[in-house]
């Protein structure tokens, strides 16, 4: 039984009931582990949790891959074996025990099912994202993908990469990059007073106290022009949790834009930054159709330097007093003109894991990847 309390609930497995999962007709033939949604029964929202016994000879699921859905699998009894499918085919099979832990980040097209070929049952604890537009690739099941397919057409796992659009959701190794909007306006305030004086030489923005109101009214400004195809600001995020902002301002010129980007201290000196920016280059200077991007560094600000330095960018020029003072007009500094061609960025921004998404989900092409730098 549920015990729902204001807010929250307890709620015990022996309590929820549950069935033998198995497709919908005409693939209903199999049956696969019994699963109780303990997620529905404590009412979460986005994401979900399944017990989940896997008898002998049966399997969780066909092989398949989720594009946004992230899986984490627990083994609370049992031995059951993990099979892995690797978009060029490459198979893996791992045998599992009580307390192995089985990861699957989204939109690696990994495929995966979990057997089990012992004489006793396994018990598995599955907790998964809930996301309205995941898709779902079936690498051993044409014909469960098409039937997907066709019941929802905008669902299917996107074979050709969309070539131009604005991307949405950008996937490095280990950070996601998505629009910077009003809900973000706490944990952005939260950071600017965490990190105001140490980026206070390098941000204008930093040289007033920061305000949850201004903030607030910031980002929702952002996500307006983001929306209108005007300036684009991404949230950047180390384990859901936001860690750093990431810009791309085309106001400078029809054919080209600025790079901003700045960091929490708690992320710096890792290398994610550097992992922001070239993902940024990429969406930009690829889907987005730019002919070059700059970075505006002054003089001092050694980091920033190393960080353009380490992605390609070079020091084109220096113009002076164009990094203005938003509380004293006479208080400019130099800005140094870093930038990145779409025919020469470094090999570090092509050569990152960037994965690049447009709002309906659809994986974008990566010409700066793709193009053999001379
Ligand atoms: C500029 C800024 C974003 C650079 O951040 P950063 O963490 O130094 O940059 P990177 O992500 O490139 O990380 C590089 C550092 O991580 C280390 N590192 C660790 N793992 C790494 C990896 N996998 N890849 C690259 N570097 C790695 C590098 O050795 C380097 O450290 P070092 O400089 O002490 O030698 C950050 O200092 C910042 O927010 N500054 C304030 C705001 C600002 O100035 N913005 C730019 C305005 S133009």
């Amino acid at each position: 039984m549920t015990s729902t309390r204001s807010g929250w609930s307890v709620v015990h497995v022996d309590d929820v009931p549950g069935e033998d999962g198995r497709y919908p007709a005409p693939f209903d033939a199999e049956l696969l582990s019994f699963g109780r949604d303990l997620g529905t029964a404590g009412a979460t929202r986005t994401i979900g949790a399944w017990h989940e016994t896997l008898a002998p000879g049966r399997r969780t699921s066909r092989l398949h891959a989720h594009l946004h859905e992230e899986e984490l699998i627990y083994v609370l009894s049992g031995h059951p074996v993990v099979r892995a499918h690797h978009p060029d085919g490459r198979e893996e099979r791992v045998a599992l025990r009580p307390g192995s832990f089985v990861a699957f980040p989204a939109g690696t097209g990994v495929a995966h099912t979990f057997d089990n070929p012992t004489d006793a049952p396994a018990e598995l604890l599955v907790v998964g994202g809930r996301h309205v537009a995941d898709r779902v690739r079936y690498p051993e099941d044409g014909d469960l993908e098409a039937w997907r397919v066709a019941q929802r057409p905008n669902r299917g796992w996107p074979t050709e990469p969309v070539a131009a659009g604005t991307p949405y959701r950008i996937d490095t190794d280990r950070l996601t990059l998505r629009p910077l909007g009003g809900e973000d306006a706490p944990a952005l305030f939260d950071m600017a007073v965490r990190n105001r004086e140490r980026v206070r030489p390098w941000l204008p923005w930093a040289e007033r106290e920061p305000d949850l109101e201004r903030q607030l009214a910031f980002v929702r400004s952002m996500r307006a022009n983001f929306e209108a195809d005007k300036d684009f600001a991404w949230g950047v995020l180390l384990g859901g949790r936001l860690v750093g902002v990431c810009g791309l301002h085309p106001a400078h010129a029809p054919d080209g834009a600025e790079v901003g980007y700045w960091v929490d201290h708690a992320a710096e000196g890792r290398g994610l930054a550097s992992e922001a920016v070239a993902a940024v280059l990429r969406a930009g200077l690829g889907p987005m159709g730019r002919r070059w991007i700059e970075a505006r560094i002054a003089p001092g600000n050694e980091r920033s330097r190393r960080l353009a330095a380490r992605l390609g960018l070079v020091h084109e020029a220096t113009l002076r007093g164009r990094i203005p003072s938003v509380v004293n007009p006479d208080a400019a500094k130099d800005a140094e003109i870093w930038t990145a061609t779409r025919a020469g960025v470094g090999p570090a921004t092509q050569h990152m894991a960037v994965r690049m998404f447009d709002a309906l989900g659809r994986a974008l092409a990566d010409p700066v990847r793709d193009e053999t730098i001379a």
